[in-house]
């Protein structure tokens, strides 16, 4: 019965050639948790049912490094025997760094007290790891240790308070503080709620409408006694979805949930990923979905669905969708003028979050199937505190190889050895430039990983030297499935560390090459074998290592993990990892195990030489930290280029910014007009990669015709040129989480009418601001402005914001123009000659391009280092400040290298030319010539003058020297 099943929706998804359909996934109603915990919120929406989680004063301690602890109960009453009572150990401590950096966190965890669990099959202790995972070593249970002193805590009445649940006005409260830091909790003891201030105002107020619920451990012969009056039983045992009806569910209902009311915060964001507006849509009101084809099969309600996060392959997914996808992070981030606030759900298991918008308050409603509830809170003045927050506790974004942030080109598949170097003379002949190419599933043997397919690529070594000296990369795939009966499989299998099933026997699921088993990453010692078979492939394959020749990379794909023949095209919840750990208490972790296993085992390869570049299409909260990601299975359509900006926009400010979409759309064949506009769009994505299905045409960009082909090569041309600001870019994301492609009201953050545009942004603070046009037959668009001047990227032409208040402006947008503008304030560096790579332009000279501000002011920075070693680390880079002021340009390098750099650290530092853009606001007034002084040298250089623009050629100043060129 089993098997005929399997089989059946094996034949459904190969017949549709893997198509995605709704259908395969579970709305909330049909995840039996969701189901419940809705449930339980509408009874409690009805009746406030209170009293049933209080906190034992008596077991209140505060640990040797600074932990409040204490005993919440639950307390279920009963008539016919005694009430039942729960023992969920509480946890709340403040978390902040040593350096004032700004870290001002409050984390809380909820757990369970098991003692009567029985089964040996499955670890019966709620999954307490997560936060290991996600945060830094620093701050690991084991290491962090707050100031004891920095926690306070007294109990108080509120007798005498008014408020928001006068029931309880003869309750006492518990004031946990930290004086130094500002934040303050009430917590109520007799019937658990929480309110938490920052400065004194209330940021939030932590289980507001009681629906804490968190379902205890209990046989199923003990459930009826166990459960709520009002409490829904839903599938509480069983599964009755068509696809995981096979579901043990060994623990019976194991669910968290809470509410949190974000007191006067109207906007939300965050929680990738879905293919939604940036601005978190209210879950209560229907949206439309779009569609692409569709379906008979298609669910209505899931319209009203809460977002969630379960990391599932989803092929061609929905647009304006709250439907699962390939990757969780669950960060909401609240904002509004002067404020904001983050708050970190770290649960791996598949959850579901609601969100209301209600009058002036946000109402989120967090639930999850298992594991603890582990919260932190971060507050801050500007939402950019909150990303940079949570960097500082999960891990700065990886700074990647130059090369990495160049252009990429990949397709389902580049057939063999000789494809891609035609491919790589082609683009060359064709003044394309790029760094990357990529192979796809089929370079393996049989879609074996760690193998070549023998005729089409005899010789590895050989194409991956080739390529080297032609200054290329080679990106290759290695997924975590492996063909059961491969090499590498008998391996990991004699090792033990292969997925397990919910019998503890070897998991077998059906994906690429068939029936194949999984890698465990999430144990020790599956990443220890995981790294040891990178280490025998790199090692065959890559014979030298050295900083220069260490160009294969790799793309790890299908993590979620996809499984073809599992429920929601994911592995069932009940097979086992180490430690008889259930899949479903870690799912949405596996992806982030994987691909931080494949770079560990590389870096260790490269010896530490080069920064390893790894692409995953799974990710959890710290992925940031090793990999570069994508949106996955799109399609060449309109809509898929319209939601990739707000999508890439929300992994930007949940600190995952290193992401792009595939170029032109992965399926279907996109018209002329619409490849035009995904490249214009795509260069600005921080990953700029081009990526084709197996079934479409051939779309290298050399193949198009004029005038197609130049508007693409300009695109394409203008990343490069723009890399010095993008590397700059990617390097403040690494330092401190600035977003690099960088929503308006992160920008903007003082004007409300920023905090719902999510169809332009800007450059990190580059000043450099965006409209990509993503709809079709558009040549004019309107974009929003706050009050300055904005000189339009390619003539410089100026536009003036007058007044107080933000503009709306109609852009002219012809198929050759992407609307981009520089902001009067800001001083932008590029490198304007065209080169065949990122590695080529390195002895290039930069142009400085000056767009003052109405005070005639502007500033820019520039970073700079190898490009490709980790000795930025030891201080290897160069950082530089221009500055405009009172009629002298200067530039005063804040860092400079050492002597005793193994490689070319900064390439050239001359600055060939120099811009200056002028609007009739500026009172800049320069001769026919300028003195220019670099040390103690003086010399005077030609002005030219044109329109608007004044410039200065060959002034002989150097980014690395302080100079100053005076009017
Ligand atoms: C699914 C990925 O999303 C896609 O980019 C890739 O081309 C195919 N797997 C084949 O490997």
């Amino acid at each position: 019965m089993k098997l005929l099943s399997i089989s059946l929706l094996l034949l459904t998804l190969l017949s549709n050639v893997y198509s995605f359909t709704d259908y395969l996934l579970k709305d909330c109603k049909k995840d039996a948790f969701c189901h419940r915990n809705r449930r339980y919120a509408e009874e409690q929406a009805k009746l406030l049912h209170n009293g049933i989680y209080g906190l034992d004063k008596s077991s209140i301690a505060v640990s040797e490094n600074g932990v409040f602890e204490a005993n919440l109960i639950k307390t279920i009453e009963r008539s016919d025997i005694d009430d039942i009572k729960v023992t969920l150990p509480f946890t709340m401590s403040f978390i902040s760094d040593d350096q004032c950096k700004g870290l001002n966190a409050l984390r809380f965890t909820v757990n369970e007290l098991r003692k009567n669990c029985q089964t040996d099959r499955v670890d019966c202790n709620r999954f307490n790891e997560t936060w290991n995972w996600a945060v830094l070593d620093k701050y690991h249970n084991e290491n962090y240790k707050s100031s004891k002193d920095s926690l306070s805590w007294e109990i108080s009445s509120i007798r005498s308070k008014h408020g928001w649940f006068s029931s309880n006005d003869d309750d006492e409260e518990i004031i946990i503080e930290n004086k130094q830091r500002d934040i303050k909790v009430e917590l109520t003891i007799n019937n658990f709620h929480l309110k938490v201030y920052y400065k004194n105002v209330l940021q939030t107020i932590i289980n507001e409408r009681s629906l804490f619920n968190l379902e205890h451990h209990r046989s199923k012969k003990e459930n009826f006694q166990n459960v709520l009056p009002f409490e829904s039983t839903y599938n509480m045992f069983a599964d009755n979805f068509e696809y995981s009806k096979f579901d043990t569910i060994p623990l019976g209902p194991e669910s968290v949930s809470l509410d949190f009311t974000l007191v006067n915060y109207d906007n939300v964001y965050g929680i990738p990923e879905h293919a939604d507006s940036l601005r978190l849509k209210d879950t209560q009101s229907t949206n439309t979905i779009s569609k692409r084809k569709f379906s008979k099969k298609h669910n209505p309600e899931e319209n009203s669905d809460p977002y969630r996060l379960f990391n599932v392959d989803v092929f061609e997914y929905n647009v304006d969708s709250k439907q699962p996808m390939y990757g969780s992070i669950p960060l909401m981030i609240a904002a509004k003028p002067g404020s904001s606030m983050g708050l970190l759900w770290l649960n791996p298991s598949d959850t579901w979050i609601d969100v209301n918008y209600s009058s002036d308050n946000t109402k989120t409603h967090w639930m999850s199937e298992n594991g603890i509830i582990d919260v932190t809170m971060f507050f801050g003045k500007h939402p950019k505190d909150v990303t940079n927050q949570y960097i500082q506790l999960t891990g700065s974004p990886v700074l990647p190889q130059l090369s990495a942030i160049g252009y990429h080109q990949c397709r389902w598949n580049y057939n063999n050895e000789l494809d891609v170097l035609t491919v790589e003379s082609k683009m060359d002949k064709g003044h394309f430039p790029f760094d990357f190419i990529w192979l796809d599933l089929d370079y393996t043997d049989k879609k074996q990983y760690f193998t070549w397919n023998p005729d089409a690529f005899p010789n590895p070594t050989r194409l991956l030297n080739k390529l080297s000296k032609l200054g290329r990369q080679l990106a290759i795939l290695i997924d975590p499935h492996l063909m059961s009966k491969s090499e590498v499989s008998k391996r990991i299998i004699k090792s033990g560390t292969q997925v397990k099933s919910n019998v503890g026997r070897t998991f077998l699921g059906q994906c690429w090459p068939g029936q194949s088993i999984w890698i465990d990453t999430i144990s020790k010692l599956g990443q220890i074998e995981w790294s040891n078979i990178f280490h025998d492939f790199v090692a065959k394959y890559v014979p030298v290592i050295d900083v220069k020749g260490n160009n294969l990379h790799f793309w790890n794909d299908m993590n979620e993990p996809s499984v073809f023949s599992g429920p929601e095209t994911t592995a069932p919840k009940d097979i086992l990892h180490d430690e008889n750990l259930e899949e479903r208490s870690i799912h949405n972790l596996y992806g982030l195990s994987v691909h931080e296993a494949t770079y560990d085992a590389v870096k260790e390869d490269y010896k530490n030489l080069t920064r390893p570049f790894v692409l995953t299409r799974a990710f959890f909260a710290g992925s940031q930290r090793s990999a570069a990601t994508w949106t996955g299975d799109n399609v060449a359509n309109w809509e898929y280029l319209r939601i990739s900006v707000p999508m890439i926009l929300t992994n930007n400010i949940v600190g995952l910014p290193f992401i792009g979409a595939d170029i032109a759309g992965f399926s279907g064949n996109p018209d002329p007009e619409l490849i035009v506009r995904w490249y214009q769009a795509g260069l600005w994505y921080p990953f700029f990669r081009a990526h084709a299905h197996i079934d479409t045409k051939r779309r290298e960009p050399y193949l198009f015709e004029d005038p197609i082909k130049s508007i693409v090569r300009h695109s394409i041309q203008l990343r490069y040129k723009l890399l010095p600001t993008f590397y700059t870019a990617f390097h403040k994301a690494s330092v401190n989480g600035y977003p690099i492609m960088n929503p308006m009201f992160y920008e903007k953050s003082a004007f409300a009418a920023m905090y719902d545009i999510d169809d332009q942004f800007y450059l990190s603070d580059s000043g450099i601001i965006v409209k990509p046009i993503v709809s079709r037959k558009t040549d004019v668009t309107a974009m929003i402005f706050a009050p300055g001047i904005y000189y339009d990227l390619e003539t410089l032409n100026a536009t003036i914001i007058s007044g107080e208040e933000v503009q709306t402006l109609r852009v002219e947008a012809p198929l050759e123009k992407v609307p981009a503008f520089i902001e009067g304030g800001h001083i932008i560096t590029k490198k304007e000659r065209y080169r065949r790579s990122s590695h080529l332009m390195v002895r290039d000279p930069y142009t400085l391009i000056i767009a003052p501000d109405v005070n005639d002011e502007a500033h820019g920075s520039l970073y700079v280092d190898d490009g490709k070693s980790f000795e930025y680390k030891e201080g290897q880079y160069l950082e530089t400040n221009f500055k405009l002021s009172n009629n002298v340009i200067s530039n005063k390098p804040s860092h400079l290298p050492g002597s005793n750099s193994k490689y070319e650290t900064v390439g050239n530092t001359l600055i060939e030319t120099l811009i200056i853009s002028t609007s009739e606001l500026n009172h800049i007034t320069v001769n026919e010539q300028v003195k220019v002084t670099e040390g103690l040298e003086e010399w005077n250089v030609d002005v030219q003058h044109d329109g608007n623009r004044i410039i200065i050629t060959n002034p002989l100043v150097h980014i690395d020297q302080e100079w100053c060129i005076t009017f």
